[in-house]
């Protein structure tokens, strides 16, 4: 009936995205086995009580406050468990605290479950806490993945409005490096009602509509801004599209098709000692990665984008968060 009965902790369960995600893992016939953690108990409680009162069948869900009781024996990890960003911040506005929470979580996974098959990191900034947990946890990098795909959900929801289209009638959108202002939204290999989007954006028409140059920029900064754009129209964060695609992922890592990419420890090809999304498989062994294809344009807005994570990662390293990179294989044997 469940994709798996292993141990899944969803850590920051007591928040909208937390408890959203243990009830979909239910719900999706998913995962029957859940631990909640979350430091605020009250919350945790109440978060965990909803859950019962749904009665799922077969449902085997704990609930504690102990992080590392939460970890021990998990297979997969699930963490929300960071500071959300509020109006007027950007993600990046997070890395100070969230760094520090991504810290503990890598020397709570190296101490309480060294042979989790999934880690998948969710809150932000969602590459850079990523790669922290990484290099402390001592996982395997395919062990390791951040939630990218909805930067891709919202190119492909963006286009679909533009054209007065059926969502699902766009195919191939497709977002790599960063998840913030500094993401490379790629038009190659997008379509729209079948219809290339490079031809769209060289005169062709979908459902007779057409895209001027501008107005695909305008669609691109729309995707850049849609964590931002929910932000302001919801008063809050996001957390249904993030708990459903995070789902959707360990899915991925059970068997299931994941379209989306996600993001992926990146060492080679020109990039080095990064995590960002990249097109991505997943599958029992983890995620792994490939170089994209694209217009020079798109390559280039990926070199950008990696260039800025770059700065992003050293800043961490100077504060003493991350070790410097020479020394990561001392925390990390599995990292070169
Ligand atoms: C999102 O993209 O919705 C999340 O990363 C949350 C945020 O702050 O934008």
């Amino acid at each position: 009936m469940y994709l798996t009965d292993e141990k899944v902790a969803v850590l920051g369960a007591a928040g909208a995205i937390g408890s959203n995600l243990v009830q979909t893992l239910l719900a999706s016939g998913t995962a029957n086995r859940i631990a909640m953690y979350d430091p605020f108990e009250k919350g945790l409680e109440g978060a965990a009580e909803e859950i019962y009162h749904c009665a799922f069948p077969k449902a085997d869900v704990t609930w504690t406050a102990e992080a590392g009781e939460a970890l021990t024996d998990a297979a997969y990890i699930i963490t929300s468990g960071g500071a959300p960003r509020k109006e007027g911040m950007t993600r990046e506005d997070l890395t100070r605290d969230n760094a520090r929470i991504a810290r503990q979580l890598g020397r709570d996974i190296k101490q309480h479950c060294p042979k989790c098959k999934f880690l998948l990191v969710i809150f932000n900034p969602a590459d850079i806490t990523g790669l922290i947990a990484l290099v402390h946890s001592g996982l395997p990098p395919g062990r390791v993945s951040t939630l990218a795909g909805l930067d891709s959900t919202r190119l492909q929801s963006a286009l679909a409005q533009h054209f007065n289209v059926r969502q699902d009638r766009v195919t191939g959108c497709k977002t790599y490096g960063g998840h913030g202002e500094q993401m490379a939204v790629f038009k190659s290999g997008t379509q729209v009602d079948g219809v290339p989007l490079e031809e769209i954006l060289n005169g062709r028409t979908a459902n007779s509509i057409g895209m001027t140059p501008d107005e695909w920029t305008d669609i691109q900064d729309r995707v850049r801004g849609g964590g931002a754009r929910i932000i302001g129209l919801r008063g809050r964060s996001s957390f249904q599209s993030p708990a459903q695609q995070s789902v959707f992922m360990l899915r991925g890592v059970l068997g299931q098709p994941y379209e989306w990419p996600c993001g992926a420890y990146v060492n080679g090809e020109g990039f080095n000692h990064i995590m960002m999304a990249m097109p991505t498989t997943l599958s029992s062994e983890g995620v792994s990665w490939s170089m994209p294809g694209g217009t020079p344009e798109d390559l280039q807005a990926l070199r950008d984008s990696y260039n800025h994570l770059v700065a992003l990662r050293d800043q961490i390293v100077a504060d003493g968060i991350l070790p410097p990179l020479s020394r990561w294989k001392e925390s990390n044997p599995n990292l070169d």
